[in-house]
Protein backbone atom coordinates (compact mmCIF):
# COMPACT_ATOMS: atom_id res chain seq x y z
CA UNK A 1 0.00 0.00 0.00
CA UNK A 2 1.34 3.63 -0.84
CA UNK A 3 2.38 5.46 2.32
CA UNK A 4 0.74 8.48 2.98
CA UNK A 5 3.62 10.20 3.56
CA UNK A 6 7.23 8.90 2.63
CA UNK A 7 10.27 10.77 3.11
CA UNK A 8 13.59 9.02 2.09
CA UNK A 9 16.93 10.23 2.43
CA UNK A 10 15.79 14.18 2.52
CA UNK A 11 18.06 16.83 2.52
CA UNK A 12 18.05 20.65 2.23
CA UNK A 13 20.96 23.08 2.22
CA UNK A 14 19.49 26.66 2.50
CA UNK A 15 22.32 28.43 0.38
CA UNK A 16 22.84 32.15 1.53
CA UNK A 17 24.33 35.11 -0.08
CA UNK A 18 26.67 35.69 2.86
CA UNK A 19 28.06 33.65 4.77
CA UNK A 20 28.17 29.62 4.75
CA UNK A 21 25.18 27.54 3.71
CA UNK A 22 22.26 25.64 6.44
CA UNK A 23 22.23 22.33 6.45
CA UNK A 24 18.43 22.51 7.37
CA UNK A 25 17.71 18.54 7.15
CA UNK A 26 20.08 16.01 6.56
CA UNK A 27 18.88 12.50 5.20
CA UNK A 28 15.84 12.24 6.99
CA UNK A 29 13.33 9.58 6.76
CA UNK A 30 9.58 9.54 7.87
CA UNK A 31 6.80 7.52 7.29
CA UNK A 32 3.52 8.26 8.07
CA UNK A 33 1.20 5.21 6.78
CA UNK A 34 -1.91 4.52 8.48
CA UNK A 35 -5.15 7.00 7.85
CA UNK A 36 -6.37 7.72 11.55
CA UNK A 37 -3.08 7.87 13.03
CA UNK A 38 -2.15 11.19 14.81
CA UNK A 39 2.14 11.34 14.09
CA UNK A 40 4.06 13.72 16.14
CA UNK A 41 6.86 15.48 14.19
CA UNK A 42 9.28 16.25 17.26
CA UNK A 43 12.31 18.47 17.58
CA UNK A 44 13.71 21.27 19.23
CA UNK A 45 13.39 25.08 17.74
CA UNK A 46 15.51 24.97 14.02
CA UNK A 47 15.91 20.98 13.96
CA UNK A 48 14.38 21.46 10.57
CA UNK A 49 10.50 20.61 11.13
CA UNK A 50 9.18 23.23 8.68
CA UNK A 51 11.54 22.86 6.14
CA UNK A 52 10.52 19.33 6.23
CA UNK A 53 6.98 20.34 5.75
CA UNK A 54 7.61 22.90 3.23
CA UNK A 55 9.19 19.89 1.31
CA UNK A 56 6.35 17.68 1.28
CA UNK A 57 4.05 20.35 0.52
CA UNK A 58 5.96 21.12 -2.70
CA UNK A 59 6.72 24.97 -1.44
CA UNK A 60 10.45 24.24 -1.27
CA UNK A 61 13.07 22.08 -3.47
CA UNK A 62 14.83 19.13 -1.57
CA UNK A 63 18.72 19.31 -2.37
CA UNK A 64 18.59 15.94 -2.74
CA UNK A 65 15.73 12.81 -1.44
CA UNK A 66 12.23 12.89 -1.84
CA UNK A 67 9.56 13.77 -0.34
CA UNK A 68 5.79 11.91 -1.53
CA UNK A 69 2.72 12.34 -0.66
CA UNK A 70 -0.32 9.49 -1.75
CA UNK A 71 2.84 8.22 -4.05
CA UNK A 72 3.40 11.82 -5.27
CA UNK A 73 6.72 13.41 -5.79
CA UNK A 74 5.76 16.38 -4.15
CA UNK A 75 8.70 18.45 -5.85
CA UNK A 76 7.57 17.50 -9.19
CA UNK A 77 3.13 16.45 -8.72
CA UNK A 78 2.15 17.65 -5.62
CA UNK A 79 -0.53 19.28 -7.64
CA UNK A 80 -1.89 15.57 -8.19
CA UNK A 81 -2.41 15.04 -4.75
CA UNK A 82 -2.97 19.01 -3.45
CA UNK A 83 -7.09 17.92 -2.87
CA UNK A 84 -6.44 15.22 -0.38
CA UNK A 85 -3.95 17.50 1.75
CA UNK A 86 -4.69 20.38 4.15
CA UNK A 87 -1.91 21.89 6.11
CA UNK A 88 -1.22 25.29 8.00
CA UNK A 89 2.17 26.09 7.57
CA UNK A 90 2.19 29.96 5.80
CA UNK A 91 0.89 32.92 6.86
CA UNK A 92 -2.63 33.59 7.64
CA UNK A 93 -5.00 34.55 5.07
CA UNK A 94 -7.75 35.64 6.92
CA UNK A 95 -9.23 38.89 6.95
CA UNK A 96 -9.91 40.20 10.51
CA UNK A 97 -12.64 42.49 10.04
CA UNK A 98 -14.35 39.27 8.68
CA UNK A 99 -16.08 36.98 10.90
CA UNK A 100 -14.73 33.19 11.00
CA UNK A 101 -17.97 32.40 8.90
CA UNK A 102 -17.19 35.04 6.33
CA UNK A 103 -13.22 33.85 5.88
CA UNK A 104 -14.80 30.51 5.44
CA UNK A 105 -17.05 31.37 2.83
CA UNK A 106 -14.17 33.23 0.79
CA UNK A 107 -11.73 29.92 1.11
CA UNK A 108 -14.67 27.83 -0.03
CA UNK A 109 -15.06 29.89 -2.97
CA UNK A 110 -11.96 29.83 -3.96
CA UNK A 111 -11.51 26.42 -3.90
CA UNK A 112 -14.46 25.94 -5.22
CA UNK A 113 -15.57 23.58 -2.27
CA UNK A 114 -19.97 23.69 -1.68
CA UNK A 115 -20.30 26.25 0.70
CA UNK A 116 -22.44 23.39 2.68
CA UNK A 117 -18.85 22.26 4.12
CA UNK A 118 -18.61 25.46 6.27
CA UNK A 119 -21.00 24.35 8.71
CA UNK A 120 -19.40 21.32 8.83
CA UNK A 121 -16.03 22.30 10.01
CA UNK A 122 -17.64 25.38 12.21
CA UNK A 123 -18.82 22.60 14.25
CA UNK A 124 -15.63 20.46 14.44
CA UNK A 125 -13.43 23.02 15.74
CA UNK A 126 -16.12 24.56 18.26
CA UNK A 127 -16.70 27.78 16.22
CA UNK A 128 -20.31 27.23 15.39
CA UNK A 129 -21.54 29.73 17.77
CA UNK A 130 -19.25 32.16 17.39
CA UNK A 131 -19.30 32.20 13.39
CA UNK A 132 -20.71 35.50 13.34
CA UNK A 133 -17.71 37.29 15.41
CA UNK A 134 -14.67 39.01 13.93
CA UNK A 135 -11.83 37.42 13.04
CA UNK A 136 -9.65 40.26 14.68
CA UNK A 137 -12.27 39.70 18.36
CA UNK A 138 -11.16 35.60 18.15
CA UNK A 139 -8.65 34.80 20.76
CA UNK A 140 -5.29 33.08 19.65
CA UNK A 141 -6.93 29.52 20.02
CA UNK A 142 -10.03 30.62 18.30
CA UNK A 143 -7.91 32.04 15.19
CA UNK A 144 -5.88 28.41 14.90
CA UNK A 145 -9.10 26.95 15.37
CA UNK A 146 -10.68 28.59 12.61
CA UNK A 147 -7.21 27.58 10.59
CA UNK A 148 -7.57 24.04 11.04
CA UNK A 149 -11.29 24.46 10.11
CA UNK A 150 -10.48 26.22 6.93
CA UNK A 151 -7.46 23.61 6.22
CA UNK A 152 -10.62 21.28 6.44
CA UNK A 153 -12.97 22.25 3.94
CA UNK A 154 -11.98 20.20 1.44
CA UNK A 155 -12.29 17.47 3.81
CA UNK A 156 -8.94 16.15 3.25
CA UNK A 157 -7.28 12.61 3.88
CA UNK A 158 -4.55 13.72 5.89
CA UNK A 159 -3.85 17.03 7.55
CA UNK A 160 -0.49 18.73 8.21
CA UNK A 161 0.07 21.51 11.24
CA UNK A 162 3.26 23.27 11.67
CA UNK A 163 3.64 23.86 15.18
CA UNK A 164 -0.82 24.38 15.90
CA UNK A 165 0.24 24.88 19.78
CA UNK A 166 2.13 27.55 19.20
CA UNK A 167 1.55 30.19 21.73
CA UNK A 168 -1.37 28.80 23.63
CA UNK A 169 -2.39 28.60 26.95
CA UNK A 170 -2.61 25.23 28.81
CA UNK A 171 -6.08 25.83 28.11
CA UNK A 172 -5.75 26.34 24.80
CA UNK A 173 -3.55 23.34 24.11
CA UNK A 174 -6.15 20.66 25.50
CA UNK A 175 -8.47 22.08 23.54
CA UNK A 176 -6.15 21.36 20.38
CA UNK A 177 -5.31 18.14 21.75
CA UNK A 178 -9.11 17.02 21.45
CA UNK A 179 -9.57 18.72 18.36
CA UNK A 180 -6.58 16.78 16.82
CA UNK A 181 -7.83 13.48 17.83
CA UNK A 182 -11.38 13.96 16.79
CA UNK A 183 -9.99 14.60 13.47
CA UNK A 184 -8.08 11.67 13.48
CA UNK A 185 -10.64 9.56 15.11
CA UNK A 186 -12.27 10.64 11.71
CA UNK A 187 -9.99 8.62 9.47
CA UNK A 188 -8.13 11.17 8.74
CA UNK A 189 -3.97 11.03 8.72
CA UNK A 190 -2.30 13.89 10.91
CA UNK A 191 1.26 15.31 11.01
CA UNK A 192 1.69 17.67 13.45
CA UNK A 193 4.98 19.24 14.31
CA UNK A 194 5.66 20.63 17.81
CA UNK A 195 8.82 22.07 19.35
CA UNK A 196 7.29 21.39 23.12
CA UNK A 197 7.39 17.06 23.35
CA UNK A 198 5.22 17.65 26.51
CA UNK A 199 2.25 19.54 24.83
CA UNK A 200 1.81 17.33 21.88
CA UNK A 201 2.68 13.60 23.31
CA UNK A 202 -0.51 12.72 24.39
CA UNK A 203 -2.56 12.72 21.30
CA UNK A 204 0.18 10.89 19.22
CA UNK A 205 -0.03 7.21 18.58
CA UNK A 206 3.42 7.76 16.58
CA UNK A 207 6.49 10.11 16.47
CA UNK A 208 9.85 11.16 14.87
CA UNK A 209 11.91 12.98 16.99
CA UNK A 210 14.57 14.89 14.64
CA UNK A 211 17.69 16.82 15.87
CA UNK A 212 19.87 19.49 13.99
CA UNK A 213 18.03 17.90 11.20
CA UNK A 214 18.66 14.80 11.71
CA UNK A 215 16.23 11.35 12.65
CA UNK A 216 16.93 10.29 16.63
CA UNK A 217 14.07 8.34 16.87
CA UNK A 218 10.82 7.17 15.26
CA UNK A 219 8.17 4.74 16.06
CA UNK A 220 5.28 3.82 18.31
CA UNK A 221 4.77 6.64 20.90
CA UNK A 222 4.81 3.97 23.48
CA UNK A 223 7.75 2.51 22.15
CA UNK A 224 9.94 5.28 21.75
CA UNK A 225 8.94 6.67 25.33
CA UNK A 226 9.45 3.05 26.99
CA UNK A 227 12.26 2.13 25.65
CA UNK A 228 14.11 5.53 25.83
CA UNK A 229 12.44 7.72 28.33
CA UNK A 230 13.61 7.69 32.06
CA UNK A 231 11.34 6.69 34.99
CA UNK A 232 12.11 8.83 38.03
CA UNK A 233 11.00 8.18 41.51
CA UNK A 234 10.17 11.18 43.64
CA UNK A 235 11.28 10.15 47.31
CA UNK A 236 9.58 12.58 50.26
CA UNK A 237 11.97 12.62 53.20
CA UNK A 238 12.30 14.63 56.26
CA UNK A 239 15.98 13.92 56.96
CA UNK A 240 17.16 14.29 52.91
CA UNK A 241 20.85 15.08 52.66
CA UNK A 242 21.30 11.52 54.87
CA UNK A 243 18.93 9.83 52.55
CA UNK A 244 20.55 10.95 49.18
CA UNK A 245 23.73 10.18 50.52
CA UNK A 246 23.05 6.75 51.20
CA UNK A 247 21.60 6.00 47.48
CA UNK A 248 24.26 7.68 45.52
CA UNK A 249 26.85 5.97 47.35
CA UNK A 250 24.95 2.76 46.68
CA UNK A 251 25.17 4.08 43.24
CA UNK A 252 22.27 5.61 42.36
CA UNK A 253 21.74 8.80 40.93
CA UNK A 254 19.69 10.79 43.40
CA UNK A 255 19.14 14.30 42.79
CA UNK A 256 17.66 17.50 44.69
CA UNK A 257 14.12 18.61 43.97
CA UNK A 258 13.22 22.29 44.91
CA UNK A 259 11.37 21.40 47.92
CA UNK A 260 13.49 20.79 50.62
CA UNK A 261 11.93 17.25 51.65
CA UNK A 262 12.09 16.20 48.12
CA UNK A 263 14.45 14.71 45.80
CA UNK A 264 14.12 12.49 42.54
CA UNK A 265 16.33 8.81 41.50
CA UNK A 266 16.54 8.44 37.92
CA UNK A 267 15.17 4.07 38.22
CA UNK A 268 12.55 2.62 37.26
CA UNK A 269 9.56 1.31 39.12
CA UNK A 270 10.95 -2.03 40.12
CA UNK A 271 13.86 -0.57 41.88
CA UNK A 272 11.54 1.46 44.50
CA UNK A 273 11.95 -1.58 46.76
CA UNK A 274 15.82 -1.52 46.51
CA UNK A 275 15.65 2.36 47.66
CA UNK A 276 13.14 1.51 50.76
CA UNK A 277 15.07 -1.13 51.61
CA UNK A 278 18.25 0.84 51.65
CA UNK A 279 17.05 3.71 53.16
CA UNK A 280 15.52 1.59 56.13
CA UNK A 281 18.49 -0.07 57.04
CA UNK A 282 19.99 3.02 57.58
CA UNK A 283 17.16 3.89 60.08
CA UNK A 284 15.83 6.35 57.64
CA UNK A 285 12.09 6.18 56.67
CA UNK A 286 9.97 7.16 53.99
CA UNK A 287 7.35 10.03 54.09
CA UNK A 288 6.06 9.08 50.21
CA UNK A 289 7.38 7.79 47.08
CA UNK A 290 6.05 8.00 43.57
CA UNK A 291 6.85 6.46 40.57
CA UNK A 292 6.61 9.23 37.09
CA UNK A 293 6.38 7.68 34.26
CA UNK A 294 9.24 8.09 31.24
CA UNK A 295 8.20 11.11 29.17
CA UNK A 296 9.22 11.68 25.42
CA UNK A 297 10.85 14.33 26.60
CA UNK A 298 12.72 12.15 29.31
CA UNK A 299 13.40 10.12 26.12
CA UNK A 300 14.70 13.22 23.57
CA UNK A 301 17.01 14.20 26.52
CA UNK A 302 18.17 10.38 27.09
CA UNK A 303 18.56 10.14 22.68
CA UNK A 304 20.37 13.35 22.38
CA UNK A 305 22.32 13.45 25.24
CA UNK A 306 20.91 16.31 26.67
CA UNK A 307 20.46 18.79 24.37
CA UNK A 308 17.50 20.09 26.01
CA UNK A 309 14.42 21.34 24.00
CA UNK A 310 13.12 24.30 25.28
CA UNK A 311 11.15 24.46 28.41
CA UNK A 312 7.87 24.33 28.44
CA UNK A 313 6.75 28.24 27.11
CA UNK A 314 10.03 28.93 25.92
CA UNK A 315 11.21 29.95 22.14
CA UNK A 316 8.72 32.70 22.26
CA UNK A 317 7.30 33.22 18.23
CA UNK A 318 5.30 35.22 16.38
CA UNK A 319 2.21 33.78 16.88
CA UNK A 320 0.29 34.21 13.96
CA UNK A 321 3.19 32.18 12.28
CA UNK A 322 0.86 29.86 11.54
CA UNK A 323 -2.26 30.21 9.11
CA UNK A 324 -4.40 29.18 6.92
CA UNK A 325 -2.51 27.46 3.77
CA UNK A 326 -3.45 25.04 1.24
N1 LIG B 1 14.70 30.28 4.17
C1 LIG B 1 15.77 29.95 4.90
N2 LIG B 1 17.01 30.38 4.58
C2 LIG B 1 18.08 30.04 5.32
N3 LIG B 1 18.04 29.24 6.41
C3 LIG B 1 16.84 28.77 6.78
C4 LIG B 1 15.63 29.11 6.06
N4 LIG B 1 14.59 28.49 6.67
C5 LIG B 1 15.11 27.82 7.72
N5 LIG B 1 16.45 27.98 7.78
C6 LIG B 1 17.36 27.38 8.77
O1 LIG B 1 17.19 25.97 8.70
C7 LIG B 1 17.23 25.38 9.99
C8 LIG B 1 15.94 24.62 10.24
O2 LIG B 1 14.88 25.55 10.30
P1 LIG B 1 13.36 25.09 10.41
O3 LIG B 1 12.53 26.33 10.34
O4 LIG B 1 13.09 24.03 9.42
O5 LIG B 1 13.32 24.46 11.87
P2 LIG B 1 12.09 24.10 12.81
O6 LIG B 1 12.36 22.75 13.35
O7 LIG B 1 10.81 24.31 12.07
O8 LIG B 1 12.21 25.17 13.98
P3 LIG B 1 11.07 25.84 14.90
O9 LIG B 1 10.73 24.86 15.98
O10 LIG B 1 11.77 27.05 15.46
O11 LIG B 1 9.90 26.20 14.02
C9 LIG B 1 17.48 26.53 10.96
O12 LIG B 1 18.85 26.60 11.19
C10 LIG B 1 17.01 27.74 10.18
O13 LIG B 1 17.69 28.90 10.60
MG1 LIG C 1 9.15 25.52 12.43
Amino acid sequence: MTAIVDVRGLRKVYSKTRGEPVVAVKGLDLTLGTPGTVHGFLGPNGSGKTTTIRCLLGLIRPTSGNANVFGADSTTSFHRVAHRVGAIVENPKMFPNFSGRKNLALLAKLGGIDSSEIDRVLGIVGLADRDADTFDSYSLGMKQRLAIGAALLKNPDLLILDEPANGLDPAGIAEMRVLIRSIADEGKAVLVSSHQLAEIEHVCDEVTIISQGELVRSGSLDHVRSTEGSERVVVSITNRDSAMNVLNGAGFSALPLPNASEFTVEVGASDTAAITRLLAEQGLYLEGLRVERATLESAFLNLTGGASPPPPGGAPQAPNENGAGQ
